[in-house]
């Protein structure tokens, strides 16, 4: 069959892989292709046991795959059939040179940016899907456009909102698209062609369209608000332990307030994620290189909130198991950055486990999809870690259990039959505050939630 249109995706990661996957089940007239330098990952979405866990993703690929969705490997020849190229490579913060710690690191797409141009023989769209800087495409425009092969190019923004977990759920029907051009004929024109596209199942009125340069700031100030919500609440959280006031009954106080509203307002052990610190220190870095100090600092807040949030954490766990840890032994529930995914970037949970080896205590770490991962994440530390799939298995024998993430299963364990595995006193530090507390504290555990009054026997 000849399709209408060849798309191309040039990075097979979490975000490229399920979005092509979408507008591969939506749309059967394109041709989709998903590209990537990693020829282990193209391998794997090929295979039967595809590189990322995202609930619904599986079936999804497997109805398109061979179709209309294609991974692979030969790059060049890709560009060259395509007719609109997205670009979701990685954009980690910098470790090196100037904006170390800070700044993104544009090499991956500077590179891809290259390659683009010396492989197109006829005009493309680009489409932006990574989240960058802002002015990123005029770099893009000045590499593209350097030599004088004749080619066209027309750059878009089009951010990517999807949270993992709800990925497909997000993909399939989003709160809105966001595509951002030149507002040239030619930039508008390319937003049309975008536009088309989604419109085979997103609503028009939620497909949205602005200028470049505020498609591409929206999406570092979407995720900037979503992560001060939760310092916000977790700041507060604070404050609720010191003072007997209890999180929940805060948060849904302040949620039922129609200006706030109650979504993103759960405390927790802090926030992970690839996107969240990445994307925020990304927007301190910008407001410093524009002067913007009074805004950089504010923003900075938010991350130095969390990063106090989860050694919060740790301290009230050593100041609780009477302060010291050496030789306890740890049970962490969970090590996925939140529930149904297994992705680890940035998951608390690394954090406090180091923290909790540098102060000597033993880990035994359980999760239904992350185990694999925090391997690799702990593979440079010293001391005793078990990985254990089984979570009641995992906390027998241990003084103590902490919740990373939020998985359901946690919620419905048999906790009596585990009090009776574990050393007494046995304590249950709620990271996430989803167990109920008060029928813990009747088993015998000494419970520690976030944001509330713990319920102890001593
Ligand atoms: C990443 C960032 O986290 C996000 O902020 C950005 O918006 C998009 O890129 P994600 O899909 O989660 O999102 O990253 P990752 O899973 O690491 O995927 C990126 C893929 O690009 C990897 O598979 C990598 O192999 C590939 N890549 C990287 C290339 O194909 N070419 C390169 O030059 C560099
Ligand atoms: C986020 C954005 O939500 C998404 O729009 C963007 O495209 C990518 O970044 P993601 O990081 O996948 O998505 O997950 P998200 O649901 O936003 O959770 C991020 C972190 O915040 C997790 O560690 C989660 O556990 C934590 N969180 C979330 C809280 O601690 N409390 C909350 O109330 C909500």
């Amino acid at each position: 069959m000849a399709f209408e249109k060849s798309i191309l995706c040039i990075g097979a990661g979490y975000v490229g892989g399920p979005t092509m996957a979408m507008i591969a089940r939506k749309c059967p007239q394109y041709r989709v292709t998903v590209v990537d330098t990693n020829p282990k990952r193209i391998a794997a979405w090929n295979s039967d046991t595809l590189p990322i866990y995202e609930p619904g993703l599986d079936e999804i690929v497997k109805g398109a795959r061979g179709r209309n969705l294609f991974f692979s490997t030969r790059i060049d020849a890709a560009i060259q059939e395509a007719d609109v190229i997205f670009v979701s490579v990685n954009t980690p913060t910098k470790t090196f040179g100037a904006g170390a710690g800070m700044a993104a690191d544009l090499q991956y797409w500077e590179k891809t940016a290259r390659q683009i141009r010396e492989a197109s023989q006829s005009p493309k769209i680009i489409v932006e899907k990574s989240t960058l800087p802002v002015k990123t495409a005029l770099a893009m425009e000045r590499i593209l456009t350097a030599t004088a092969n004749g080619v066209r190019f027309d750059i878009l923004s089009n951010p990517e909102f999807m949270a993992e977990g709800t990925g497909i759920k997000d993909l399939e029907s989003p709160d809105r698209v966001l595509i951002g051009s030149r507002e040239t004929p030619d930039g508008i024109r390319a937003r049309g062609e975008l536009v088309k596209i989604y419109a085979n199942w997103v609503p028009r009125e939620r497909i949205i369209t602005s200028n470049i340069w505020s498609s591409e700031l929206s999406k570092l100030v979407s995720n900037a608000f979503l992560a001060q919500r939760i310092s916000s609440i977790n700041a507060i959280s604070s404050l609720c332990e010191k003072t007997e006031a209890n999180i929940t009954e805060v948060a849904r106080a302040v949620g039922m307030d129609s200006r706030l509203g109650d979504k993103f307002l759960n405390a927790s052990i802090g926030f992970g994620g690839s996107c969240f610190k990445k994307d925020i220190l990304n927007l301190v870095y910008l407001c410093r290189q524009y002067g913007l100090d009074e805004v950089a600092d504010y923003w900075d807040g938010v991350v130095r909130i969390n990063d106090y949030q989860k050694e919060r954490f740790v301290l009230n766990m050593l100041r609780a198991m009477f302060n010291t840890l050496a030789g306890k032994r740890i049970c962490l529930f969970g090590f996925a950055f939140k529930a149904n995914t297994g992705d680890t970037r940035e998951s608390p949970a690394i954090y406090v486990s180091r923290r909790l080896l540098e102060e000597r205590a033993e880990l035994v770490i359980t999760d239904p999809r992350a185990l694999a991962n925090a391997g690799v994440d702990l593979a440079d530390t010293k001391g005793e870690i078990a990985f254990v799939e089984d979570p009641c298995e995992a906390a027998a024998g241990c003084d103590a259990i902490a919740v990373m993430t939020e998985w359901g299963i946690y919620a419905t364990l048999d906790f009596k039959k585990i009090y009776e595995t574990m050393r007494k006193p046995a304590f249950i530090f709620d990271g996430r505050n989803i167990l109920d507390h008060q029928n813990l504290f009747r088993i015998g555990f000494n419970v520690f939630p976030v944001g509330k009054p713990p319920l102890t026997h001593f």
